[in-house]
């Protein structure tokens, strides 16, 4: 199949002169729609008639059947005004043809002096007015205003006519930010969002008309042509919703790709999901990452962190598109990198978000005590934040200064806020992934179950009088060791995520480099820090054991140990829930006991079950079962 280029416009702007150059360049036949109107039409225009709506159809039933004759052999330039949407209708009613629109604009003026300058033409200058009147710009396909020198306007053109690199679906707040992001880098991107009923209606149309005066970005409803006007083999980025929708979408999409085409999924789709569904797609020729994308809405567009997995040839070939849009390190890369084969961009994200969560509920819990059992306000906590955020760089801590600070009609916007959490799911899918693989997981799994008992809204209203007596309402705890304590876990919190990573590579040989996943996520993300940057070094310092025996790592928490463990226990004491820290708190003093409670575990096991238990004074993986009956 190939492409018809039409170019479009009012009369006189220029659709014969660049037309003719195009088909010349591009070596395709040139024809001018003028010469398909019946001798009747001609005649009314001669007369200075106004052609209706009657006249023209014949006209456009008559160029459709030769655009798709032109479409089935080598292609053809045509000009013709098509200045009518329900006109562009006709003339590409027929699914099985390529055509490329390039819309020619100039003022009204300018043209109207360029016919009046015109001999032997049969069009009269003043049914320009009438033509600007009906013109419906087009909100797809290619823009140029013409220039006075036509061969810069036919630079243009063949700039232009580059077809889309990339075709994004879903165009949601992400959607629409990366698709202006992969825009504004200069790579050619063409969009599609379903029509569903009012609340998505137009979506790809409106997005691209309110950024057309920066942007030429094709917008379809129709998947087919959104999928048939892609650069062969094609790259489609979905940013639809985990679950469901990324099944019906990648159904919807297969009827019309062919072997080669390649699918993204950039949303935060669970990781085996991703593996089936690349093992389904694999079978039919179709190549498939998982591409873990954070940053929220602001990252999207300015630049976020990109965690691809999948097969390596496949990122390849989107790399350059990839890194252009992600955010940079503090050295000026890419914080964008192939992550490893399978499922694991979606683990590693997956991964993030764990971490993601165990770090808001932390700055949660201590925002909650100093609020609470300090009664300082929404503002002075802001400036605390601020000052933490001041010695130790985190986006979460800085975001939540700004929280705090919010107001409307002069109150702390915060006091409005319901305290019902939300999420939607990976943190709890980090917490499964972390019991098959045998990890604790204990600050992670403590901040999905934070956001859980926030849900007993109705509950905790009526146990609040029903058990008293425990609230103290100044605790005097300094800052200094709120702050000390807020640190320590957090650096656990790190590390037991990072734990998992370094399991799940091992245990799903995905090879995972440390070093250049805190590199990735070192800017862009939610989870960008100065502690991650320091975690870029010391992964990179070759030590592959857990992150609590790195010796920058112990000489943090020996620093500030004692301060961690008290100012738990006390805030606890006052009666102050602290699920993250106190989580972070336990395992870390699980962690440098040396030895545990699990002897006792062995030994009752044993008791009921005769599971048997390893002993202390013989080597390892020795099992022995007692008689435990004590007559
Ligand atoms: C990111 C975020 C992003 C999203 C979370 C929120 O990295 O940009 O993590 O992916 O905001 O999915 O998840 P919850 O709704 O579960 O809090």
């Amino acid at each position: 199949m190939s492409t018809v280029y039409i170019l479009m416009g009012v009369a006189g702007v220029g659709k014969t002169t660049l037309g003719k150059m195009l088909a010349k360049e591009l070596s395709l036949s040139f024809y001018d729609a003028d010469d398909f109107h019946s001798q009747l039409n001609k005649n009314k225009m001669k007369a200075g008639t106004p052609l209706d709506d009657n006249d023209r159809e014949s006209w456009l039933n008559s160029l459709s059947i030769a655009i798709k004759k032109w479409g089935d052999s080598n292609g053809a330039v045509l000009a013709c005004s098509a200045l009518k949407e329900k006109y562009r209708k006709i003339l590409s009613r027929n699914d099985a043809v390529k055509i490329e629109w390039i819309y020619l604009y100039e003022d009204y003026e300018t043209i109207a002096k360029r016919i009046q300058q015109r001999k032997l033409h049969f069009f009269d200058p003043l049914l320009l007015k009438s033509q600007f009147e009906i013109l419906e710009p087009p909100t797809y396909g290619i823009t140029v205003k013409v220039e006075a020198n036509p061969e810069k306007s036919l630079k243009e053109i063949l700039e232009k006519i580059k077809r889309p690199e990339i075709g994004l679906i879903g165009l949601g707040v992400m959607g629409q930010s990366l698709a202006l992001n992969i825009a504004g880098k200069g790579y050619p991107v063409s969009v599609y969002n379903r029509q569903a009923g009012e609340k998505e209606k137009n979506i790809a149309q409106l997005f691209a008309k309110s950024h057309a005066h920066r942007f030429q970005i094709p917008a379809y409803d129709d998947l087919k042509k959104f999928i048939l006007g892609l650069e062969t083999p094609r790259n489609i980025l979905m940013m639809v919703k985990a679950g469901f929708a990324v099944d019906a979408v990648i159904e919807d999409v297969l009827a019309f790709l062919e072997p080669g085409d390649l699918i993204m999924d950039g949303g935060n789709s669970h990781f085996k999901d991703t593996e089936r569904r690349a093992e389904a797609l694999k079978s039919k020729g179709i190549k498939y990452l998982g591409v873990g994308i954070s940053g929220g809405e602001e990252g999207a567009l300015n630049g976020p962190s990109i965690m691809p997995g999948g097969v390596e040839s496949a990122y390849n070939r989107v790399k350059p598109v990839l890194e252009a849009i992600s955010a940079r390190d503090k050295h000026g890369e890419p914080c964008c990198a192939y992550i490893g084969s399978g499922t694991s961009g979606h683990y590693v994200k997956m991964v993030h978000n764990g971490i993601e969560y165990g770090e808001m509920q932390l700055i949660a819990e201590f925002y909650y005590f100093m609020r609470f059992f300090q009664q300082r306000s929404p503002e002075d906590i802001s400036e605390i934040f601020s000052e933490w955020n001041d010695s130790e760089r985190s986006y979460l801590l800085g975001i939540t200064y700004h929280i705090l600070k919010k107001k409307e009609a002069n109150e702390p916007i915060i006091d409005k806020i319901l305290d019902v959490a939300g999420q939607k799911g990976t943190g709890g899918w980090t917490t499964s992934s972390a019991l098959e693989l045998g990890v604790s997981l204990d600050t992670i799994t403590a901040s999905v179950m934070a956001r859980n008992i926030s849900g007993l809204k109705a509950q905790k209203e009526k146990a609040k009088d029903l058990y008293k007596g425990l609230n103290s309402n100044s605790v005097d705890i300094s800052l200094k060791n709120l702050f000390a304590a807020y640190k320590a876990a957090s650096i656990i919190n790190h590390s037991i995520g990072f734990e998992l990573l370094r399991i799940a590579s091992k245990e799903y040989k995905w090879n995972l480099n440390l070093s250049e996943i805190a590199r990735l996520w070192t800017n862009g993300c939610i989870i960008r820090s100065s502690f991650m940057e320091e975690l870029v070094e010391i992964f990179g310092s070759e030590n592959e054991d857990h992150l609590l025996l790195h010796p920058r790592v112990i000489d943090h928490l020996n620093m500030r140990k004692l301060q961690f463990i008290n100012t738990v226990a006390e805030i606890q004491k006052a009666g102050c829930p602290m699920q993250v820290s106190s989580a972070a708190l336990n395992y870390f003093l699980n962690f440098i006991r040396g030895n545990t409670s699990a002897n006792i575990i062995q030994a009752q096991r044993d008791y009921f079950g005769a599971h048997t238990y390893e002993r202390t004074d013989k080597p390892r993986r020795n099992f022995f079962h007692t008689n435990w009956n004590i007559k």
